[in-house]
């Protein structure tokens, strides 16, 4: 049978069973890991209480990327910490200013037909190159560096088949918010987006990182293009087209369903507040007085994105009431624009350039003003996101973020450039970036008694991992919160400079566990000892960050019912012992309030049936929710989570001696 490209990079890392099949349970060796400053630290200090001497996989690579303001002691901990254990494990360390994760992954050390894990959901951008990359939480990656392969349920392949050219003023950034706009945030659970077609085959790896990339929004488990003549431009430009090799679908090969873009009809488009697939076009959108503009981040700091960013505003300033910064995905690429002169064209225009890290888009500096319009050229607009709840944030592309910096308001390139706009088409990936001495990479210490040497240093910001207890056969407790539908992790987890340097310190962390979206809720769950959420659809949507799972874990939390659940944080709750369970009736949602006094007789019994009765004392009902869940994650679950399942696992393999 002819197979799709996705199905051919599984079956080659499938470790058990002999049968693919959607919806079912396949078990991957994974060949590289790739973990990132602000959710690591759990990571690694899962991994060293598990006991072995070194990281399993072929790769495995800590990046310090995120999170470079060090506004006090916590940060600098945490790098000094993730600097030192990385030595110890035999990880490579990304310095600070070595760029964003995924870029300089996919440059570094991306091959294609390879399998990587990352603990971050912008994971997928290794896609671009063929390569399977799969977001997943940080007690994952722990245990992918194990060895042991990881737990996937078998997502559906859609084939996403690409006609047609992008007209110039539109880029990969209109194709994945029209993926958006047509699926929505939830549209990909359970799925691989297969990009192909002769559509496909126009976008060079640095437009595909952008869909691929952003293929999270939908919820989507990974996005793919095939390894094909693109890739081995983009792999010869970065140096390493020794490592390249050709992987395509099958001729005829069959999918689990199909999307039809033609890439010529699309026009500029803009992700309204405040989710992602709040999408229509520019020249639709209500006019609103422009407060900032950001340009670049892992989904837009390409070196043909800044390019065309600087093209648009040559010769033009920046709006004196509008504070445009850019952030350039890797330092490689910044060399590369300096030395093409882009980056004076956006100094002469009045650009600002930030640290070659992640910063303004997960709130670290950079934060709008009271009601303030941003306009930005990231992935995600959830409320609260850019640090201030109140400010509306736009995502659009880089040509079209940089003609907003001039005008104000919300524009199209075409609007500004008339017929030169189609210059922006002359801009391609450079044949061959500067050679990247990798000043900031630090290479793994080979040598087992050198690194069992290695002191890893511990300070005081560096806490401990907390670990559930295993679920008991009585739970009777009352509702701590009712959420409504697409909490994002960003709600549970507030991101910022300040809150992102608790990470490592969760008695710390919790205390602010939803406190943006209800500051009075981790002070509630405290009090009350023990209790459950109530969520509403797609709940736990965006960021990978499993502290949104640990931190209610810590504060009591036993279960989430909600009316659906996004797949990275379900994997999450599976993994810190908090029980995921489903509405059988999502009609029950609407009974069931906030302080309620719930009641499960049998519970473990119960969950093993999958399906459990749970009785609102205070209403007087009894309802139903079902656990979606395989034999494994209960067993996870039922031993009281990952950690503990794990070592018992590695016990029975005889890979380490106690549990
Ligand atoms: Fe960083 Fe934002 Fe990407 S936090 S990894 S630039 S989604």
């Amino acid at each position: 049978m002819p197979k799709n490209l996705s199905r051919k990079i599984l079956e080659a890392h499938l470790a058990q069973p002999s049968e693919m099949i959607p919806g079912e349970e396949i078990y991957l060796k994974v060949d590289q890991t790739l973990t990132h400053d602000i959710n690591a630290v759990m990571t690694y200090l899962a991994f060293e209480q598990i006991g072995l001497d070194k990281t399993q996989v072929e790769t495995s690579v800590s990046y310090l990327d995120h999170n470079l303001l060090y506004m006090d002691f916590k940060t600098p901990d945490d790098h000094i910490y993730l600097q030192s254990i990385a030595k110890k494990y035999g990880v490579y360390v990304s310095r600070p200013g070595n760029g964003i994760c995924h870029a300089v992954h996919v440059a570094r050390f991306g091959v294609p037909g390879k399998l990587s894990m990352g603990g971050d959901s912008h994971t997928p951008h290794g896609g671009s190159i063929g390569m399977m990359c799969i977001g997943v939480g940080g007690m994952d990656v722990a245990t992918a560096m194990t060895g042991v392969p990881m737990r996937l349920k078998m997502p559906q392949i859609i084939k996403v088949n690409l006609t047609g050219k992008l007209r110039p003023g539109c880029s990969a950034k209109d194709v994945i918010l029209e993926m958006l706009r047509r699926n929505t945030v939830k549209g990909g659970l359970g799925k691989i987006y297969e990009y192909v077609g002769p559509g496909a085959a126009t976008l060079e790896v640095e437009d595909r990182v952008t869909i691929t990339n952003m293929g999270a929004e939908l919820g989507a488990t990974t996005s793919i293009f095939p390894a094909d003549e693109q890739v081995r431009k983009f792999m010869k430009s970065v140096g390493r087209e020794d490592q390249y090799i050709e992987l395509l679908p099958d001729e005829g090969a069959e999918y689990d369903g199909q999307i039809d873009i033609n890439l010529s009809e699309l026009e500029p488009l803009i992700a309204c507040p405040h989710q992602p697939d709040n999408v229509c076009k520019v020249s639709e959108v209500e006019q609103k007085p422009v407060q900032q503009v950001l340009i670049g981040g892992c989904t837009n700091g390409s070196y043909k994105d800044i390019a065309k960013a600087a093209l648009v505003l040559k010769g033009h300033h920046v709006h004196e009431n509008v504070s445009c910064t850019c952030i350039v995905d890797s330092k490689q690429i910044y060399k590369q624009l300096l030395k093409d002169g882009y980056i004076d064209m956006m100094l002469d225009a009045g650009v600002r350039f930030l640290e070659l890290a992640c910063g303004p888009c997960c709130a670290i500096g950079q934060t709008p003003a009271t009601n303030g319009v941003a306009v930005r050229t990231t992935n995600r607009n959830f409320r609260g996101r850019s640090g201030n709840p109140n400010a509306l944030v736009y995502l659009v592309s880089p040509e079209t973020a940089a003609v907003c910096a001039i005008t104000d308001r919300f524009t199209t390139a075409e609007e500004i450039m008339g017929e030169d706009v189609k210059i922006l088409d002359t801009i391609h990936t450079p044949e061959l970036f500067p050679e990247d001495n990798d000043s900031l990479l630090i290479a793994p210490i080979e040598d087992q008694e050198e690194r069992e040497k290695v002191e890893v240093v511990k300070g005081p910001n560096i806490a401990f991992l907390p670990v559930p207890d295993a679920p008991e056969q009585h739970l009777e407790c009352r509702v701590s919160l009712k959420a409504t539908d697409n909490i994002s992790t960003d709600d549970i987890t507030p991101a910022s400079a300040e809150f992102s340097s608790m990470r490592s310190n969760i008695p710390l962390m919790s205390q602010y566990c939803y406190h943006r979206y209800d500051p009075t809720f981790a002070e509630r769950a405290r009090e009350l000892g023990r209790s459950i959420i109530i969520g509403g659809e797609n709940y736990g949507q965006g960021s990978s960050r499993e502290h949104a799972a640990i931190n209610p874990m810590y504060l009591g939390v036993k279960a989430v019912i909600a009316k659906s659940m996004a797949r990275i944080h379900k994997g999450n709750l599976v993994n810190h012992g908090v029980i995921p369970m489903i509405f059988e009736d999502p009609a029950d949602y609407d009974k069931i309030d906030q302080m309620d006094e719930i009641v499960i007789d049998n519970l473990r019994d119960q969950m093993a049936a999958r399906v459990v009765e749970i009785t609102d004392k205070t209403k007087g009902i009894t309802f139903r929710a079902k656990l979606e869940l395989s034999d494994d994650e209960l067993a996870v679950i039922l031993c009281g989570g990952q950690l503990r399942y794990l070592k018992n696992e590695l016990v029975q393999r005889g890979v380490i001696k106690e549990a």
